[in-house]
């Protein structure tokens, strides 16, 4: 009886999800979904016995696992080779008609998001599989199943492998950036990398809630299902219940035709809901796929011709100059937001003078932007002939933008020399409690701009001092009580960094991360550092001289001696301590409990390094708990932290969170 009722409700479930998630028509209103949904889950709460593999209560996300485990591929995945232009295009056919003289083709968009395996028996989604190498992926069959596009039954009870692209609409990309803006995360660049990293997680709850999409388009084996075409084999996968991309795809015979949908596809490419990054061109008869075959690599029967860097054009507002920490100038174009490769996107740099004349940048433009690397906005040039009025022509400027000071011109670049320009203290002041440097968090520039101008903070130092006005600033608008004893605690925290930190902070010229690094391991100390000579850096490898003569200049300079002297005062440690103990964002401030038999460290030790980090362990999982770090044969701690929604690391990633660069 009750068996019966799961299966119907699961039958109507997946019947009312194809028709919203894959015909995008919806044949049940929300509430009746809501309704039918909430029943089966009581019902198989009561009777899990009868809860069926295709159950829709599985696409939430099961439990988090510790690793990902590998599956070797039954067929090999393989991909195309690429090409990028007419000519080749032409090529491709003259290879194909050596061996077919009447070539039919099936062109196709090529999806940008990255290709998975889909294993179903006897009609039922069992497995799910990333590409890997090839030969081998890996298990991501619960993140499979959040995917609602991914048909957990097939309308036929087939034992079948589906490949296809997993992907990530713009519309969820534009809601997963959002979310992670609110929540102070770095911005996935664009759809893919959000569709890669939200199926690679851990917990497959995360990748429920990341909306991803599926699009099938290949079968490894068609001919045992009857198939002689690859148009066929889009109407199969669709009638499977899949979502192809039959509506977008076209038959051709000639290069002139291909080079048609390639071009008409590239225009309609912005207005699709979901990111494209070429064409996949394909010998539509099967048994000419099989005379073609193979190289030792790639299929013959097949290519995928990549778009160029997407370009987009829009108009240059303005061109802003802003001031580095070393007082270098560097011109930024400000032009009307537009999307770039999955992003919007509203500056650029123009990196110097000579970049700006040699493209004749003139505010007004029409501009052709892109992004580099798929990351990075650029600008390619001008549209000149766009011009309808005059325009004028770049002038770059010669007094600092902040300070008045006049221009030194330096090579290809334009410095503002004035050591006391408030836009390069300010910068200064930024980098110094920077996430890499003292990494005094909640301090962006613009609290650090703000206290700059109120004369709280116009030297490092400073930030040491700030604890005697606590009650004027608590008074500051847009300040609370709590923001203010955050900083506080944060600067007094940063007092006990490991040397490394404060030598990058410090901001001495040529000395990044990585030297300031070495330097802290060899001298161990400041005042060693402070004694040393400059035949002593040079004999350091990966120290030459520029930044010797950098190092010894600064050490020598009186300012920076009394303000290392005012640092020390205010307690700030200057030892290198071996490891970066404090400033770990994924210890600091949070409860864990460890559980399970720990194999690679001991409890006394993961508890240790801990509390050296600024967190907390507790023995009982709460609410309050952060994270639960879990070993061997976990028992009911465990539980409990997935029954609660908490945040569960293996030993790896403990280690790996942990580990100092
Ligand atoms: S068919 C033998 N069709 O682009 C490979 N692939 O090199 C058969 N892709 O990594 C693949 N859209 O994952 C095919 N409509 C499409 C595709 C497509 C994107 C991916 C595929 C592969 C690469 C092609």
């Amino acid at each position: 009886m009750e068996q019966d009722r799961i299966n119907e409700l699961v039958d109507t479930i997946n019947k009312a999800s194809y028709a919203y998630h894959v015909l995008d028509s919806p044949m049940i209103t929300d509430q009746e979904y809501d309704d039918y949904y909430n029943e089966l889950l009581r019902l198989e709460q009561k009777f899990p016995l009868y809860k069926r593999e295709d159950s829709p209560t599985n696409r939430v996300g099961g439990e988090a696992i510790d690793k990902f485990n590998k599956v070797i591929h039954q067929r090999p995945m393989l991909s195309f080779d690429d090409i990028f232009n007419e000519d080749e295009v032409i090529e491709f056919d003259e290879r194909i008609r050596k061996v077919i003289p009447h070539p039919e083709y099936t062109i196709e968009p090529k999806m940008d998001g990255l290709s998975g395996s889909l294993i179903y028996e006897k009609g039922v989604f069992v497995r799910g599989a990333t590409r890997g190498d090839g030969l081998v992926g890996e298990d991501i069959t619960f993140n499979i199943k959040t995917i609602k596009t991914v048909p957990l039954r097939l309308t036929q009870d087939i034992d079948i492998e589906i490949r296809g692209e997993i992907y990530m609409s713009y519309a969820s990309f534009e809601k997963a950036n959002q979310e992670r803006e609110r929540n102070g995360e770095a911005l996935f660049a664009n759809p893919r990398n959000a569709a890669a990293g939200s199926v690679r997680q851990l917990d497959s709850k995360i990748t429920a809630k990341r909306n991803l999409d599926f699009m099938a388009y290949f079968i490894p084996n068609p001919e045992e299902y009857g198939i002689k075409t690859q148009e066929e084999t889009l109407r199969f996968l669709k009638d499977l219940g899949f979502v192809t991309n039959i509506n977008l795809n076209q038959v051709a015979s000639t290069t002139s035709e291909i080079v048609m949908y390639i071009d008409d596809l590239a225009s309609k490419r912005e207005k699709l809901p979901f990111a494209i990054d070429g064409v996949v061109i394909k010998v539509n008869s099967l048994l000419d796929e099989e005379k073609l075959g193979f190289t030792s690599r790639v299929p013959r029967w097949g290519i995928a011709y990549k778009f160029p860097a997407e370009e987009v054009l829009t108009t240059l507002i303005d061109i802003k100059f802003t001031v580095g920490r070393t007082g270098k100038i560097t011109p930024n174009a400000l032009f009307h937001p537009v999307h770039v490769a999955g992003s919007l996107v509203s500056k650029a740099t123009l990196h110097n003078e000579d970049y700006c004349k040699q493209k004749d940048i003139r505010i007004g433009d029409t501009i052709c932007i892109r992004k580099a690397g798929d990351v990075i906005p650029e600008v390619v040039g001008v549209k000149e002939e766009r011009r309808t009025t005059t325009l004028v022509p770049f002038e770059m400027i010669q007094f600092c933008p902040m300070c008045g000071e006049e221009l030194i011109k330096k090579e290809a670049h334009h410095y503002c020399v004035n050591e006391h320009c408030p836009a390069r203290k300010i910068e200064s002041l930024t980098h110094f409690v920077s996430r890499d440097a003292m990494y005094i968090e909640g301090f962006g520039e613009r609290i650090v701009e703000d206290l700059y101008n109120m004369n709280y903070i116009k030297k490092v130092s400073d930030f040491y001092t700030l604890k005697k006005v606590k009650d004027e600033l608590k008074e500051l608008e847009g300040y609370g009580e709590k923001s203010i004893q955050n900083l506080l605690d944060g600067i007094e925290a940063s007092k006990g960094n490991s040397l490394e930190r404060l030598l990058f902070a410090l901001g001495i010229r040529y000395i990044g991360k990585k030297t300031a690094k070495i330097l802290a391991k060899k001298y161990k100390t400041m005042d060693n550092l402070l004694s040393t000579t400059y035949e002593e850096l040079l004999s350091i490898d990966d120290i030459g001289e520029i930044m010797a003569d950098s190092i010894m200049n600064f050490i020598q300079n009186s300012d920076n001696l009394t303000l290392i002297h005012e640092l020390k005062g205010y307690g700030v440690e200057m030892v290198y301590k071996g490891i970066d103990t404090r400033n770990n964002i994924y210890i600091e401030n949070k409860i864990f409990v460890l559980t399970g038999s720990l194999e690679k460290f001991s409890r006394e030790d993961a508890s240790k390094i801990i509390e050296e980090n600024g967190g907390k362990t507790s023995s009982s999982v709460t609410g309050k708990t952060s994270v639960v770090v879990v070993g061997a044969n976990p028992g009911s701690k465990y539980k409990k932290a997935l029954e609660l929604g908490i945040e569960i690391w293996t030993e790896d990633e403990f280690l790996e969170k942990v580990k100092s660069e």
